[in-house]
């Protein structure tokens, strides 16, 4: 990599960073496209968001990717917002306008993205989302905006369920998310389901737990997606696989955030050809031996 004069900056700002595999997509991105560009993490605390974005607008910082915990934070200090961000309330990516950064979530472009590679679809599908957290919040909104025709949004704690779908449905007029807890699962009538998981529970190194149970339901699941990357396969996604189902985890998720942030940064667009090597770096790098 050469830096001169003319190198453009990306960075991450997060706390903590440490972990990021945002860099290595990058900068990867970066001289595969022939981009003077390079990408660095910020460390940036939860009292600075502030200063971080206006300091990275005054540096002529290009774009920035925002990571936990300032995915909400960062939206006051944004010129404008795509308004799929807007509706959901988080952004993930800062593009520089005139003025200042306009805000995207191509946590949830490059979902859809990473599951059409793999013919997944969410339009017209009857959708059973697992958790009510920030992630999973994120997704009920996408199914929406998608069309999916009916999104079970079940948790734990069916109260926040509630709220989450409360929430989506007013933001798009409709009735289309279903709050249920697990013990209600057995009311769903629907026999083929696109099961989406949200929650954090299979995660490393928790890798023998899943939200849902085993039982009748994992019939229904025709294809489960889990947003977790690390296990490559969680117990959710062996217990769909035992049952028959299609499964895809959330590291290409992962992957195409980064991509649709990249080009909106340089408006180039990425193949998938090139998307392939860069996942394969990323698969390279977290030890993962297929
Ligand atoms: P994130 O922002 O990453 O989505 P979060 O906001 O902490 O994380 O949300 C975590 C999600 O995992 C919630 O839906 C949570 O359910 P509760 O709302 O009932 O807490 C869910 N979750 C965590 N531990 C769980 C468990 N053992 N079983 C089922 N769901 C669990």
């Amino acid at each position: 990599m050469k830096i001169d004069g003319k190198t453009r900056t990306c960075g991450l700002i997060g706390n903590p960073v440490e972990h990021t595999l945002s860099p290595l997509i990058h900068n990867n991105l970066a001289q595969m496209t022939g981009k003077n560009m390079v990408y660095v993490p910020f460390l940036v605390q939860n009292d600075n968001v502030e200063e971080a974005v206006k300091g990275a607008y005054a540096l002529h910082i290009m774009g920035m990717n925002v990571t936990v915990p300032h995915k909400s934070a960062v939206i006051e200090h944004c010129v404008s917002l795509d308004p799929l961000a807007e509706k959901i309330g988080a952004v993930n990516t800062l593009v520089s306008v005139e003025g200042g950064y306009r805000g995207y979530n191509t946590d949830m472009t490059g979902l859809l993205r990473a599951m059409q590679t793999e013919e997944i679809y969410v339009k017209d599908e009857t959708v059973l989302l697992l958790g009510a957290g920030g992630a999973a919040r994120a997704v009920a909104f996408l199914c929406v905006s998608e069309g999916a025709k009916k999104v079970y949004l079940c948790n734990r704690t069916l109260e926040k369920a509630q709220q989450v779908a409360e929430e989506v449905n007013k933001a798009f007029a409709t009735d289309c998310i279903v709050p249920i807890s697990y013990d209600m699962i057995c009311t769903i009538t629907e026999d083929r389901l696109l099961a989406i998981q949200g929650t954090s529970v299979g995660l490393h190194p928790n890798t023998d737990n899943t939200p849902l149970a085993d039982g009748a339901i994992y019939d229904k699941i025709h294809t489960g997606v889990d947003l977790i990357y690390r296990p490559v396969e969680t117990k959710f996604m062996k217990l769909v696989k035992a049952h028959g189902g299609k499964t895809m985890n959330g590291l290409k998720m992962l992957l195409y955030q980064g991509i649709i942030a990249y080009e909106l940064w340089n408006d180039v667009t990425i193949d998938n050809v090139q998307a392939e090597e860069i996942l394969q770096k990323m698969k390279e790098e977290m030890e993962i031996h297929e």
